[in-house]
């Protein structure tokens, strides 16, 4: 499996799946075009056969250039648990790195379980915050009222 960066052609294919590929759960919006202009140089995307097997949106801070941030990782549901999202993430580590960056900043849903494992696994560290959801810490309204997030941090060495 190659990895290759996202283009701005990428934009229908990838943003048709990530409802489906989040359960059900409406993502698209939070997917608009202009990452898929903008950020080419830290977001990849992984295929196989012709089909979308897995993509990663992240980009380097703008406020502390020594910061990435990982906004979406999403793999195919009939090819997870095979290392493909590890080998996203370890790729743009090392990109990030290549360009100053010492950590790497994410933040995902507290109902997301699948996503809480795979970063504490990845070596992410959850940040402490202000409250307490299903046993894990979160910062309470960060995405909105009632919109409650956890954050992570993993520092590159
Ligand atoms: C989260 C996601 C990207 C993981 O991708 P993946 O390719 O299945 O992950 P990998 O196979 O590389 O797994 C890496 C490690 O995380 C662990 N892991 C991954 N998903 C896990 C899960 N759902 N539950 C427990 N552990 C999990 C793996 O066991 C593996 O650990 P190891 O060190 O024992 O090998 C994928 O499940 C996905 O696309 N989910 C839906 C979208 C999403 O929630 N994205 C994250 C928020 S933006």
């Amino acid at each position: 499996l190659t990895i290759r960066h996202l283009e701005a052609t990428d934009y229908l294919r990838v943003t048709a799946v990530v409802d489906d590929w989040w359960g059900g759960r409406p993502m698209r919006a939070l997917l608009p075009r202009l990452f898929f202009e903008h950020f080419r140089a830290t977001s990849f995307v992984i295929e196989a056969d012709g089909e979308l097997r897995a993509f990663l949106i992240g980009f380097r801070s703008q406020t502390d250039a020594s910061v990435a941030y990982i906004h979406f990782v999403g793999v195919h549901p009939q090819h997870r648990a095979a290392g493909i999202g590890r080998r996203l993430y370890l790729h743009f580590f090392n990109v990030v790195q290549a360009s100053g960056c010492n950590e790497v900043h994410c933040i995902t849903s507290p109902a997301n379980k699948g996503s809480i494992a795979y970063h504490q696994r990845l070596g992410f560290e959850l940040q402490p915050g202000d409250g307490v959801v299903g046993g894990v810490p979160v910062t309470l309204h960060h995405g909105g009222e009632d919109q409650h997030r956890v954050l992570f941090r993993k520092l590159l060495r």
